[in-house]
């Protein structure tokens, strides 16, 4: 059998449930996958805990670049994965979703002639000043081939000028985790102690526009230990979150909130599967959460994943305190917007995309 080689990237937590079931399904395959860790992120808790949670195999390299500022880690990531590529000449680099090391990583290869291949193409929030935004106009740009989660982002591929022909419409990888892990969950009680099923609300927070200014986060922690009086509160803190709340002193007498740090894959998923609703500015949680059918109100004032909109369970708040008090009242008196689970959100895009692949790579069994 003639096996194509597939140098898979990923740099920081949300990749790593997007490349898990991408590397299960190559096992055995047409396809040899490898993997090459840019070290984006590096904390136990954001990384480690999830490559055992996940069964994610050791990345035959850890570039080791770490944090830093948007140039530098871009930076960074490109030079030091130039000679892992040198190195290696692999038929393909993939890459998932839009943190920087997917641009970083995507560039160096195309300036090489190897082809590139992107997961989670074609999300777009039509807001530039979002860091995930330029990586994801740009890394589609440069792409050879394109996968998508969701029907709306081939036309905002077409509207970019992409070829149709190289996008190909998969589903959600990052809901194959989920349904593949939905059983192997740790119960919430095992994190939490103390609240009951459905009793408590999940918050996460860690997006620039949210965390980096003091007046915008005092007033989203406050809004939260409002809410908390009503529904206790779980919420596992980033730590760009946790240094600026730090900073402001916000992370004491908020009211009942329950602070800890951030959790694994397993548990994070027992946390979503048990709770009332979720309060969120994640990408990854949005889509989640429809999978699930569990109310979501986005703390943000747009969604690259519109999907979760106009079929699942996701409602865009902003960072407004009435507006944000309003809609979780609406949760909590009449149970939330009721959605349904998108098309192709089955368990089986990793399949796909390893099918589809397999063929454009010409790879022969
Ligand atoms: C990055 C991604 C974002 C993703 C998020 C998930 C980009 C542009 N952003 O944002 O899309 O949603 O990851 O977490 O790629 N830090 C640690 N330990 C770590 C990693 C980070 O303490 O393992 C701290 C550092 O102080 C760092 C800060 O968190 O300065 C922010 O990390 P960084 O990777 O720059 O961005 P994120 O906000 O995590």
């Amino acid at each position: 059998m003639t096996r194509k080689s597939v140098l898979c990237v990923v740099g920081a937590r949300p990749n790593y449930m997007k490349i898990a079931p991408i590397l299960a399904a190559m096992t055995g395959s047409a396809l040899q996958g490898r993997l090459v860790h840019t070290g984006q992120h590096y904390d136990k808790a954001m990384n480690d805990d999830f490559f055992a949670d996940l069964n994610i195999p050791e990345p035959e390299a850890n570039l080791g670049v770490g944090s830093g500022s948007h140039a530098q880690q871009t930076a960074d990531v490109m030079m030091r994965f130039e000679p892992v590529l040198d190195a290696n000449r692999p038929d393909c680099v993939l890459v998932v979703g839009d943190v920087n090391s997917t641009l970083a990583c995507a560039l160096v290869s195309v300036k090489k002639g190897i082809p590139v291949v992107h997961v989670e193409a074609g999300l777009r929030s039509h807001d530039r000043a979002m860091p995930e935004e330029i990586n994801r106009v740009l890394t589609d740009q440069i792409s050879d081939l394109l996968f998508t989660t969701e029907k709306d982002a081939l036309a905002n591929l077409t509207r970019e000028g992409i070829d149709p022909k190289r996008v190909h419409f998969v589903g959600n990888v990052m809901i194959d985790s989920l349904l593949w892990n939905l059983k192997r969950a740790v119960p919430a009680q095992e994190t939490l102690n103390g609240f009951a099923p459905q009793g408590f609300g999940l918050v996460t927070l860690h997006r620039p526009s949210n965390v980096d200014d003091p007046v915008v986060l005092a007033r989203l922690f406050k809004t939260l230990a409002e809410i908390s009086k009503d529904l206790p509160l779980a919420f596992p803190i980033h730590p760009r979150t946790k240094a600026q709340a730090e900073r402001l002193g916000l992370l004491d007498g908020m009211g009942h909130i329950r602070f800890m740090p951030p959790l694994g894959y397993l548990n994070l998923l027992g946390l979503l599967k048990e709770s009332r609703l979720v309060l969120t500015d994640s990408g990854g949680l949005q889509e989640e959460s429809t999978a699930l059918g569990v109310a979501c109100l986005t703390l943000r004032e747009n969604t690259e994943r519109p999907v979760t909109i106009s079929e699942g369970t996701n409602r865009l708040v902003g960072n407004d305190p009435g507006r944000i008090l309003a809609a979780f009242h609406d949760v909590m008196q009449k149970g939330g917007k009721r959605g349904r689970v998108p098309d192709l959100w089955d368990g089986q895009a990793a399949t796909r995309i390893v099918s589809v692949l397999s063929g454009w790579l010409g790879a022969c069994a």
